[in-house]
C-alpha cells in the first residue's frame, strides 16, 4: 500500500516547485536538436481511418462547459462517427502554422509548451462501424490503431473495482504520457503536466461529450499495472492518466475479456537520445494502486469530503462581490466546435477592463461540477479559487478568493498587483497585462489524508479541468486565456493567511487579447 506512504507526493511536490533561486540555479538548456516528436507513432500498425466529418451540436457552448456531465435529458449511445468528433475536439490537430523550419501542428486543447505528450486510447465494445478494440487516437493522420481485437471492457471493469459508470460505459477513453515528451523542456515538473495537460484536453472532452448528450464520468481509480498491460505502455517512460468512462451500455454487462497476451508494438523513436527524470516514475509508483481491493477503499475518499466552506476572513459584506453571470437566455450562441476551433492561447493581453458579467460567466461555468469518482458530489472540490483582479469592471483590482457555495468574490486586499502577479507567474508580461489571474490552491494535506499519494492526481488533475473550462468559457465570449506556471510558495504567500498551507495547483490568465498592430500602418 505505496499509496498511503504519502512522504512521496510532498517529496516531489516540493522537490518541482519553482522558486526565483531555482530557476536562475537551473542549467537547463533546450536541446532543440533532440527535441522529441510529438506523437506516438506506431509504424507496423495500418491506420483505421476515422470519420472527418464534424457535426455542429445545438448547445450553446457555455451549458456545455458547465454540464457536469450528469443530466444529459436522452442518452445517446456513442458511434464511431461521435467518437471521432469527440477525439477531434478533444486532442485532434486545430491548427497548423508554418515558420520558416517547418510547421507547428496545434491541437484541441492547450497543452504546455505545444509538446502534446498525452495520447488517447480508446476501449470499446461493438459499435455500429467499429469492431471491438483497444485503439490509439492518432492524430497526424486522424485515425485509430487497434492494439487489440476483442471487447477488452471488463478488463477495465475489474481494474476499476467495479466502478459503476465504468461497469456501465459503451467505451472508455484512456489518457496515458510518455514523459520524455514533456520532461524533454520542463524536466521532472512534467509529471505535473501529466495532469494540467490531461486536464485541459478532458475538460475539452467533457463539453463535447455534453453537447453530444453522452454521459462522460472521469474514474482515476484503478490499479495502474492493469491498464499498463492493456495498452502495452513502457512503465519506464509512460503512465496512464485517466479513464473516462462514455455512454451507457444496454443493462446487459459486459462480458469477459479475451485473454490479455503481452503486445509487442514498435514505436518511431521520439529523439535520438532520452533523458530519464526518476522524480517522475518514484511519484507515479507512489500513488499507483495495487488491487481492486484497494481501489474500493481509495473510492472511499470521496465520501470524506469536508465542509469545503471557505473560511470565514471576519469580512464584512462590503468586502463581498456577488457573481453576476449570464443566465441561459443571454448566453452567446456559438456551439462548442466553434470555440474550440478556434481556441488559441493569448500570447499578448491589452490591459483593458473585463465586465463582470464576463467574469463571473466564465467563473460559475467552470465550477458547477464534474462527475468523477474523486469527488461525492457536483458541491465537492478538492481545490479553491484564488484570484487577482487587474481590470474589471465595478471590482475594485486587489486579491480574492471564491466563496464556491455563495457564488461570490471575497476581497482579501485591494491594490494595484499588476507587478507582483507578472512576478508571480515567473516574470511573464503575461500575468501582469491580463485582465484577472485565476490560482487553484489545494489543501494538499487534507487529500493526501483521504486519497494518499492518489490525492495528488486528483487535485492537479482537478484543478486543470477546471482551469481547461475557464479557457473554453473565455473563447466563448470571444476573451482571451493562457495557462501559466508560477513560483509555488511565493504565490501561498501572498494570498495569505487566507491561504496559508495550501498549495497551487495551477493558474490561467483571462482578460482582453491585445489587437495585433498591422504591419503597415
Ligand atoms: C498548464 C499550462 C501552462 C502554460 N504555461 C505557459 C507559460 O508559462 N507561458 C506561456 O507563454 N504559455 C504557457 N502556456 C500556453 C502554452 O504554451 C500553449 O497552450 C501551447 O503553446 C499550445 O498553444 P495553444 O494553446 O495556442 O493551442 C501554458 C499552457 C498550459 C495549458
Amino acid at each position: 500500500m505505496k499509496n498511503r506512504e504519502i512522504e512521496a507526493a510532498w517529496d516531489y511536490h516540493n522537490g518541482t516547485k519553482h522558486s526565483y533561486q531555482s530557476i536562475r540555479a537551473n542549467q537547463h538548456y533546450l536541446d532543440w536538436e533532440n527535441q522529441p516528436i510529438a506523437f506516438k507513432i506506431y509504424p507496423e500498425l495500418a491506420p483505421v481511418p476515422l470519420p472527418e466529418h464534424l457535426s455542429s451540436s445545438d448547445l450553446p457552448a457555455l451549458r456545455a462547459i458547465s454540464s457536469s456531465g450528469a443530466e444529459p435529458d436522452h442518452l445517446i449511445v456513442p458511434t464511431s462517427e461521435l467518437l471521432a468528433e469527440i477525439l477531434f475536439l478533444s486532442a485532434g490537430i486545430t491548427k497548423r502554422r508554418k515558420y520558416p523550419g517547418g510547421e507547428m501542428l496545434f491541437r484541441a486543447a492547450a497543452c504546455t509548451g505545444a509538446l502534446y505528450h498525452i495520447d488517447l486510447y480508446l476501449v470499446c465494445g461493438d459499435l455500429a462501424d467499429l469492431e471491438a478494440g483497444v485503439y490509439q487516437f492518432s492524430p497526424q493522420d486522424f485515425a485509430l490503431r487497434r492494439l487489440r481485437a476483442g471487447d477488452y471492457r471488463s478488463v477495465l471493469v475489474n481494474a476499476s473495482g467495479e466502478e459503476p459508470a465504468i461497469v456501465n460505459a459503451s467505451c472508455v477513453i484512456v489518457s496515458a504520457s510518455t514523459f520524455w515528451r514533456n520532461a524533454w523542456k520542463y524536466q521532472a515538473r512534467a509529471y505535473r503536466h501529466c495532469y494540467w495537460d490531461n486536464g485541459t484536453i478532458l475538460a475539452n472532452l467533457l463539453a463535447a461529450a455534453a453537447a453530444r448528450k453522452i454521459p462522460a464520468k472521469i474514474v482515476l481509480g484503478f490499479v495502474d499495472a492493469t491498464v499498463n498491460q492493456l495498452l502495452s505502455l513502457d512503465t519506464q517512460r509512460e503512465a496512464p492518466l485517466s479513464l473516462v468512462a462514455m455512454g451507457e451500455a444496454s443493462s446487459r454487462r459486459i462480458g469477459l475479456s479475451p485473454p490479455m497476451e503481452p503486445l509487442v508494438f514498435e514505436t518511431a523513436p521520439l529523439s535520438k537520445t532520452e533523458v530519464d527524470y526518476p522524480a517522475m516514475r518514484t511519484m507515479h509508483e507512489a500513488s499507483s494502486l495495487e488491487s481492486a481491493e484497494e481501489v474500493v477503499k481509495w473510492r472511499d475518499g470521496a465520501e470524506k469530503a469536508e465542509d469545503k466552506r471557505i473560511k470565514d476572513n471576519g469580512g464584512s459584506e462590503d468586502r463581498l462581490f456577488a457573481l453576476q453571470p449570464l443566465d441561459d437566455a443571454a448566453l452567446p450562441r456559438d456551439t462548442i466546435e466553434e470555440v474550440i476551433v478556434r481556441r488559441g492561447s493569448t500570447r499578448e493581453f491589452s490591459r483593458e477592463s473585463i465586465s463582470l458579467a464576463q467574469l463571473s460567466t466564465m467563473v460559475d461555468r467552470a465550477t458547477r461540477g464534474i462527475q468523477a469518482d474523486f469527488l461525492s458530489s457536483p458541491e465537492a472540490s478538492l481545490n479553491d479559487l484564488y484570484l487577482i483582479v487587474h481590470a474589471v469592471e465595478g471590482v475594485p483590482p486587489g486579491a480574492y478568493v471564491f466563496r464556491r457555495q455563495e457564488r461570490a468574490l471575497e476581497l482579501l486586499k485591494a491594490g494595484d498587483f499588476r507587478r507582483e502577479a507578472g512576478y508571480l507567474g515567473l516574470g511573464q508580461e503575461i500575468p501582469a497585462d491580463c485582465s484577472v489571474n485565476v490560482y487553484f490552491l489545494a489543501d494538499l494535506k487534507s487529500a493526501l489524508e483521504r486519497f494518499g499519494n492518489r490525492g495528488y492526481r486528483a487535485a492537479q488533475l482537478e484543478a486543470a479541468i477546471m482551469g481547461g473550462k475557464l479557457y473554453l468559457a473565455a473563447y466563448t465570449q470571444r476573451l482571451g486565456a493562457s495557462g501559466l506556471t508560477f513560483f509555488d510558495d511565493d504565490v501561498t504567500e501572498f494570498f495569505s493567511p487566507h491561504a496559508a498551507g495550501k498549495s497551487v495547483m495551477f493558474l490561467v490568465a483571462l482578460g482582453k487579447s491585445a489587437k495585433r498592430k498591422p504591419v503597415n500602418p
